[in-house]
Parts: C-alpha cells; structure tokens; sequence
C-alpha cells in the first residue's frame, strides 16, 4: 500500500489540523495583522460537506487525531453541523479555540466525545487582556475554563509569551496550577505574516525555565514525561493540581517527530506550519478529481524543519516570514 501522508524523513502524518475559518471575535495582537486580513468569499471556503470528505480520506490514509481551529472555529455558524459529522469519523476530535462562547457548546462537544479542550489565555490581568486582544471578553474566556473543568473536560491554557508584555505572569500562571487541574503551556511567540515579530520580542524556553529556577526549587520542578509527538515539554510542581508545558518552536524546534499537516479554510494544504507553498484541494476536489496524488506530492515536498528555515539565522530574520500567511489564516 503506498503511504501518502508519509514524508522523505519517514515521518508519518496522522493528525489533521483544519481551519474552519478566517475569522474571529478577538483581534490578538500576535495573531491578526493590525490592518486585519481581506475576506476569502465564502464560495472559495470548504463547505461543510467538502470539508467532511477531504477529512474523510486523510482518515483513510491514515489519520487518526484531528483538531479545529480557526481563526476562532465557533465562529463557523455550521459548527455544530461540522463536528457532528466529523465524530462519525474514527478519530479523536479536538479543538483549539479562544474560548469566549464556548461554553455554548459544551453539550455538543461532549456529545461528540471530545475529551480535551486547547483555549487561549495570554493573561490573568483584564486590562491587560484588552490590551492584548482588543477586545473586553476576559471575564468570560476565565469563567468558560471553570465551566469545562467542570464538565470534566482536559483543559490546555495556550500562553503566547511577549517580552515586556505578559513574560511577567509566568509564576501566576504555575500558581494557577496549584489549585486547578489544567495544563498550561507557555509558548514562544513565533513569526507570521503582520504579527512584528523580531527575536526580541520572543520568551525563550531558556529564559522561561531561568524564571521556574528562582521561584521553585530541583526538588519542586518535575519534569514529565514526553507524550509522543507532543510540541510541550511538561513539567509540573510538586503537589500542584496541574501541569504545564513550554512550546519552543524558535529556539528548541521539535520537526523531528512532527506528525501534523494542516488544511486552511479554503481548502489548502500545508505541509507545515512554516510551509510557503500550499497545494490546492478543494478545487480538484469540485472538479471531481482524486486528490490522493495532490496530497501525496505536497507530503514528499515537506522540509525536515520549520518550512526549511533550518538555521536560527535564517529563522530569526523577520524577512524570511513574509511568504507564509498570517496566523490568523493559519490556525497555529
Ligand atoms: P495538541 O498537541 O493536539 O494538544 O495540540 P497543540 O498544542 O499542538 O495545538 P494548539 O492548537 O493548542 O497550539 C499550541 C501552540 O503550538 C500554538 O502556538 C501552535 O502554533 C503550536 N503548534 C501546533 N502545532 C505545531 C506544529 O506542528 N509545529 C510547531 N512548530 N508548532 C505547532
Ligand atoms: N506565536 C505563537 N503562538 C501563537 N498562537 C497564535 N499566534 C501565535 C504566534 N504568533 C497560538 C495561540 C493559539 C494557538 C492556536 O496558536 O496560543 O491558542
Ligand atoms: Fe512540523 Fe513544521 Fe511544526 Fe516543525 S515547524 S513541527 S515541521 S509543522
């Protein structure tokens, strides 16, 4: 049988990451690029049954995780729609959202078997929230996380670390886990499109672990196991409820066990998160085409790391980014 999700490194793909949309109702400075992003009409996005066939023949090649995201997924008026059909599929479901109404589907995404929840949380300050994501919602993304612990849901808190900005909550955060059962995953601010991103303005796993060592001692700081193919390495403090993690795409990228491809909203695929060349699905797709031969050449085209911005020179130049999309588009 030939294994098309396979790449030349031998790394097998079987997680989807699909973006259900462009859109969101936060304007997060990393994220979003500060003049927005144009519209893709949405006669050029996958519609809920295109997007459910493409899925489907990942999983038949293969694919056994895949997680939604966005911009902000439950923005998708056809969400609903979109998870149901997608939990008849043999996968494990997830999704990464912000976190400000998802707590209006919390029946659904129980009905649906989705055991673990990834939401974003910069800070724990509300003005600072504002700041951050220009928008006053931080009231309601700190109450839904109690809501699904609540409903006995995993919980991952993504953390966007930025110099100058929220690199000084980092203990608040680790004391968040003394008390709540979440994991927290502090992450290294990365570049994309209109995001300003400069090396400087990146918390490095480094610096991040030189914070842990003033606040907590060898014997305190446990350092957990790594899940296979996980982009966190986890910790946690003795006899804290919860865990965290450090995501260090910048300075400690982790390609070697990447098992992930990504489908944009408009029915793109892209070999990585780094990826500047995309394959188009959806139009063969509508065409009636198989696209089983598609997906294999952009599988075989992927680099060995970070879209083949293999040096941290070549990485941590701002100009080598500005092929890629904004994040936003992207889905993280
Ligand atoms: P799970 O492992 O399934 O929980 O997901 P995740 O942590 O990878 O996903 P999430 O959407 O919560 O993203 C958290 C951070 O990891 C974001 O900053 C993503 O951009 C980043 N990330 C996710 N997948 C990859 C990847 O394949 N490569 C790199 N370098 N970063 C990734
Ligand atoms: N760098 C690192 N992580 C980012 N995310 C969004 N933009 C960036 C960036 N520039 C993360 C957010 C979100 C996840 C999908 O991606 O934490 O939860
Ligand atoms: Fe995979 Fe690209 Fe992420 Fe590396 S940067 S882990 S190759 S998606």
């Amino acid at each position: 049988p030939q294994h098309i999700l396979t790449d030349t490194f031998g790394r097998k793909h079987n997680y989807l990451r699909i973006s259900l949309t462009e859109r969101c109702n936060l304007r997060c400075s990393y994220c979003m690029p500060v003049d927005g992003v144009p519209l893709t009409p949405n006669a050029h996005l996958m519609n809920a049954e295109e997007l459910f066939e493409i899925a489907q023949l990942f999983v038949n090649e293969g694919v056994d995780k895949i997680r939604l995201t966005g911009g902000e997924p439950l923005v998708r008026k056809d969400f609903p729609e979109i998870l149901t059909s997608l939990a008849t599929l043999p996968v494990a479901l997830s999704i990464t959202s912000n976190g400000v109404s998802i707590d209006r589907h919390i029946d659904l995404l129980k009905a649906c078997g989705v055991s673990t929840i990834n939401l974003s949380l910069d800070t724990l300050d509300t003005a600072k929230f504002k700041k951050i994501t220009f928008r006053n919602y931080f009231d309601k993304v700190y109450e839904n996380i109690f809501k699904l612990i609540e409903a006995d849901f995993n919980v991952k808190v993504n953390v966007v670390l930025m110099k100058g900005v929220n690199d000084n909550e980092i203990i608040d955060f680790i004391e968040f886990t003394k008390k709540y059962p979440v994991n927290v995953r502090f992450i290294e601010f990365m570049p994309f499109d209109g995001n300003s991103w400069n090396r400087e303005k990146t918390v490095s796993l480094k610096e991040i672990l030189d914070t842990l060592h003033t606040a907590f001692t060898k014997e305190d700081l446990i350092r957990l196991p790594d899940a296979p193919n996980d982009t966190a390495k986890n910790y946690k403090v003795a006899g804290y409820k919860g865990t965290f993690g450090i995501i260090s795409t910048v300075t400690n990228p982790f390609c070697d066990s990447c098992n992930r491809v990504r489908l944009t909203a408009n029915g793109q695929l892209k070999n990585c998160l780094f990826s500047t060349t995309e394959s188009d699905l959806l139009t063969p797709l509508r065409a009636g085409k198989d696209i089983r031969p598609i997906v294999q050449k952009a599988m075989l085209g992927k680099h060995k790391m970070r879209g083949g911005l293999n040096t941290p020179e070549q990485f941590n130049d701002p100009k080598e980014h500005t092929e890629n999309r904004s994040m936003i588009r992207i889905g993280g």
